[in-house]
């Protein structure tokens, strides 16, 4: 038998009109740091700690996904979609909280993420549900 989940909390963190496309706040909610981002329109809202070694993660520079389609050849992808953060370069996924790595690269398989929580906008307000 599964315990009942605690309720979420409603944050009031920011009016809309403050987190424009392509910007973020970071904020104070539930004693937290939390980084809202507004990728394309769309609210995300990230913890403000890298779980590489705790560096203030939205601090960080926003920026495209570098792909490439061979050797000498690459391009931006995803404007706006990823987070680096700002002691040693992990990115993440803005959207997801997921770490981004070349596959080809890894050694081993282990899953990084950062706590990711639900936005919600209610009457011009963006509002961090955790
Ligand atoms: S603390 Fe973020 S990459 Fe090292």
């Amino acid at each position: 038998m599964s315990q009942p989940k605690a309720a979420l909390q409603r944050h009031i963190v920011a009016k809309q009109s403050e987190i424009t496309p392509g910007t973020k706040k970071i904020v104070e909610a539930g004693g937290r740091s939390i980084g809202v981002y507004n990728v394309n329109g769309h609210y995300h809202a990230l913890r403000n700690v890298c779980p590489h070694q705790g560096a203030e993660l939205c601090k960080g520079l926003v920026t495209p996904l570098v792909v490439s389609s061979g050797p000498g050849s690459f391009e931006y992808d995803r404007e706006g979609e990823i987070v680096r953060c700002p002691w040693h370069q992990w990115e993440f996924d803005i959207q997801t909280g997921c770490m981004i790595v070349d596959p080809a690269m890894r050694t081993k398989s282990y899953e990084v993420t950062v706590e990711k929580f639900d936005v919600s906008l209610e009457d011009g307000h963006v509002v961090v549900h955790m």
